[in-house]
């Protein structure tokens, strides 16, 4: 259950809104932040919230890739697979990184720090290859300094 504190911000969110579908992104990022991933129980709270269905809130958040309906780890790892990225080494990152945290893409470490999933353009194609951890976004990336940002990432998430 979220706090009323939480709850409350949310709804005068909604209220400002033109539609309450036009609030439901933030709704459900800010219930994923409070539960880690959009649970079932995070779904019905913004299905309340929004003024609609559960399963209107299950087709939105399965729509948004940055909206986990499953447990992800502290930091999620988005590395982006399309085709500028992809040109540039980005499918080798991907698997390089999966080596080195030794988890299959779209697993989570035993520590659950890193979920490491692929992702659609990330609008910094100049930059490629490119990944988003958590909101930050890293381009011009080699194996070297995707780690050295995990690192980073690491030391941040304990904070
Ligand atoms: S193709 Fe990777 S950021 Fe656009």
């Amino acid at each position: 259950m979220i706090p009323d504190q939480l709850k409350t911000a949310l709804a005068e969110h909604i209220a400002a809104s033109i539609t309450p579908r036009e609030a439901a992104v933030t709704v459900m990022k800010e219930l994923q932040a409070h539960y880690g991933w959009l649970t079932d129980e995070a779904v019905a709270e913004a299905a309340q919230l929004l003024g609609i269905s559960p399963l209107q809130v299950e087709e939105l958040a399965t729509f948004y890739e940055m909206i986990y309906r499953r447990p992800v780890g502290k930091r999620v790892v988005h590395v982006c697979d399309s085709i500028s990225c992809w040109a540039m080494g980005g499918e080798s990152l991907l698997g390089q990184l999966a080596a080195r945290l030794g988890i299959p893409v779209g697993g989570t470490d035993p520590e659950g720090m890193f979920t490491l999933l692929p992702c659609c353009c990330l609008g910094n194609c100049g930059d490629a290859p490119t990944m988003m951890v958590g909101d930050n976004l890293y381009g011009r990336l080699t194996l070297e300094t995707a780690l050295g940002v995990l690192e980073q990432e690491r030391e941040s998430a304990k904070m």
